[in-house]
């Protein structure tokens, strides 16, 4: 099971696969002129914009800009992370999935059949507590705590919440004590085991396919602990996993935010008050593949914390965690409740209605980061302004490259030097400066053209590559100011020769250019029928075309330093060549 899989293996799969026959698997495709198209299964349409190349070994959705090779086609449409991805994939064209002996010692103690034995196990242990909530009379007692809490029947149901008897021997009567063991459900004393959970409510642990991985059980009074919960197991790692997250795929798989909280309670209460959208983490702190894997299924994360002292540091220990993963277009909020509530408490006094108010004026990450930071500090001084710098820099640096980074920047540049009524001002008007700033960014894109249509030719064309090496063999000693892109792109093409642009853009997954790349690659050319040798003079054209583009805003730089008396030695230099 463990052991990485080796890169030329995933390749290997892209090649062998056709993401059309993959795709037509699970949607139906037409044909309609070189392409295939459908219904969008990403978003909902009612004419056909979801497309998929065969050439291209490519789909992309013209309505909702989704869009990706196989293994992200995948990962979105079943969820998959991206290791399952591979799998199903190899499934698909018939082989076994390649792994590399892995370094590690750990040697994975289950065969594959235990493991199943385990799941099983699990499924009916978990139908066993709640037959016991219905059947045992002893369990009357937790049904009345259920009602005291305001939970009915269908929640029970939905979440399969159960009960175990107050009894030492309760499932071993029933299963494989081996088996109960490696589930975590037994305790061992004094060479003997006994049902770990006694006169509990049961609150079983689903991963997000469903399978059950573990147990949280209540005590149904004061007593202490509140709470136990399985210990780790082979199927089980609490810091991997949320509660709730397969129930709410049940209801909706695409929700439109998720919002996490910290009790199984809350996850409860609110889908009982018809917010069917929260997880629930494992008495753990939000972890960044958390955050990742819940970003999967929604753009929105609401993050639900106490309003005490304890509340707020863990809110900003989220805001630190959250920082790397907050890439463009997705988007992080952060609700501090009232002291002393948690989400079950105060959807019950408030109701829903103002819970969702609640949760639709939360103030995003980046309103609560500035606002954290500023308020130690005392902005109306410089040193105060200076330090929010140095301590904010470090945060900053950690989000990824793009339009929201530039927009935390300048938010900071500006908080660096206002005075402290603009400062209360910039605060107030920081989400009205962020729209009017995406505006212009957009603009500004649309600017280049040719650089846009060569690097897609090249991307969408890999072989092209080679004729550039002959007709510009010093391509890679130019330099290409804001081109790095293109030049990213061909060096990857010249050393790694991918067979499809599916191959190639699979080198870019989890990278700064995936975005971008995968943008360009969805770049409509229109260019079925336009012969090759077509394709490629307009390719070369648009090299050399960018080649002077470059030469020419580079000499007006220096031109303009030189003005100034700005350039510095190396500088001069290029501007003596240039001008040469
Ligand atoms: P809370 O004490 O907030 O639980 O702990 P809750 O869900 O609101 O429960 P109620 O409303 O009192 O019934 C939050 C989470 O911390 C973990 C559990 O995962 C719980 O849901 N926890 C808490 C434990 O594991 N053990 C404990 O003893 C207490
Ligand atoms: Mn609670």
């Amino acid at each position: 099971m463990s052991g990485l899989i080796p890169r030329h293996f995933i390749d290997d799969i892209l090649v062998r696969i056709d993401i059309v026959e993959l795709i037509n698997s699970h949607i139906p495709l037409k044909k309609t002129g070189s392409n295939y198209t459908a219904l969008c299964p990403f978003h909902n349409e009612k004419s056909p914009s979801f497309t998929v190349n065969c050439k291209k070994q490519f789909f992309h959705c013209f309505g909702c800009g989704v869009g990706g090779n196989a293994i992200s086609f995948l990962m979105d449409y079943l969820h998959l992370e991206f290791v399952e991805a591979i799998e199903e994939l190899a499934a698909f064209v018939g082989v076994d999935v390649l792994r590399e002996p892995s370094n590690s010692s750990y040697i994975p103690s289950v065969k594959p059949d235990n493991l199943k034995a385990l799941y099983e196990l699990l499924e009916m242990v978990a139908r066993f507590y709640a037959k016991q909530l219905k059947s045992n009379t002893e369990a009357q007692k937790a049904i009345e705590y259920l009602k005291l809490r305001g939970l009915t029947g269908y929640v029970a149901r939905d979440f399969l919440l159960g009960y175990a008897a107050d009894s030492w021997n309760e499932l071993s009567k029933v299963f494989d004590k081996k088996l109960l063991l490696e589930a975590g459900l037994l305790t061992q004393k004094d060479g003997r085991s006994y049902d770990r959970f006694r006169g509990r409510l049961m609150f079983p642990i689903r991963d997000k396919r469903g399978r059950i991985l573990a147990f949280g059980a209540r005590v149904l009074d004061d007593s202490l602990p509140k709470y136990l919960n399985s210990p780790e197991t082979i199927v089980f790692s609490k810091g991997n996993e949320v509660y709730g997250l397969y129930e709410l795929l049940q209801k909706n798989s695409k929700p439109e935010r998720i919002l996490i909280v910290e009790g199984y309670m809350d996850v409860i209460a609110l889908a009982q008050f018809g917010i069917y959208y929260a997880v629930a983490t494992l008495g753990t702190a939000t972890s960044k593949k958390l955050l990742e894997v819940l970003f999967r299924y929604s753009s929105e994360l609401v993050l639900c914390f106490d309003g005490d002292k304890a509340g707020e540091k863990a809110a900003w220990r989220a805001v630190e965690t959250a920082m790397p993963v907050l890439k463009d277009g997705r988007q992080i909020k952060i609700m501090l409740l009232p002291q002393g509530e948690d989400p079950d408490s105060l959807i019950r006094e408030e109701g829903l209605e103002f819970f969702l108010k609640r949760i639709i004026s939360t103030q995003a990450l980046s309103n609560y980061f500035f606002e954290y930071l500023a308020k130690s500090l005392d902005l109306t001084t410089m040193e105060g302004r200076s330090y929010l710098v140095t301590i904010a820099k470090p945060h900053l640096q950690q989000l990824p490259e793009g339009i929201f980074k530039r927009m935390m920047e300048d938010q900071l540049q500006k908080l660096s030097e206002l005075s402290e009524q603009q400062l209360l001002e910039s605060l107030e008007n920081s989400k009205k400066l962020a729209t009017l700033k995406t505006n212009k960014d957009r603009r500004s894109k649309g600017g280049n053209k040719i650089a846009r249509s060569t690097i897609a030719l090249l991307l969408q064309n890999p072989r092209l590559a080679e004729i550039l090496v002959k007709k510009i063999p010093h391509w890679e000693k130019i330099e290409f100011p804001g081109l790095s892109v293109l030049k990213n792109i061909l060096r990857t093409v010249i050393h790694y020769k991918p067979a499809n642009m599916g191959v190639l853009i699979e080198c870019y997954r989890g990278t700064n250019e995936e975005k971008m790349i995968n943008k360009l690659a969805a770049y409509e050319l229109e260019l079925s029928t336009t012969p090759k040798d077509v394709i490629e003079k307009m390719f070369t054209d648009g090299m050399n075309n960018l080649i002077k583009q470059a030469k020419k805003s580079l000499l007006n730089d220096l031109l303009f330093k030189e003005n100034n008396n700005s350039l510095n030695k190396e500088e001069k230099q290029t501007l003596i060549k240039m001008l040469k």
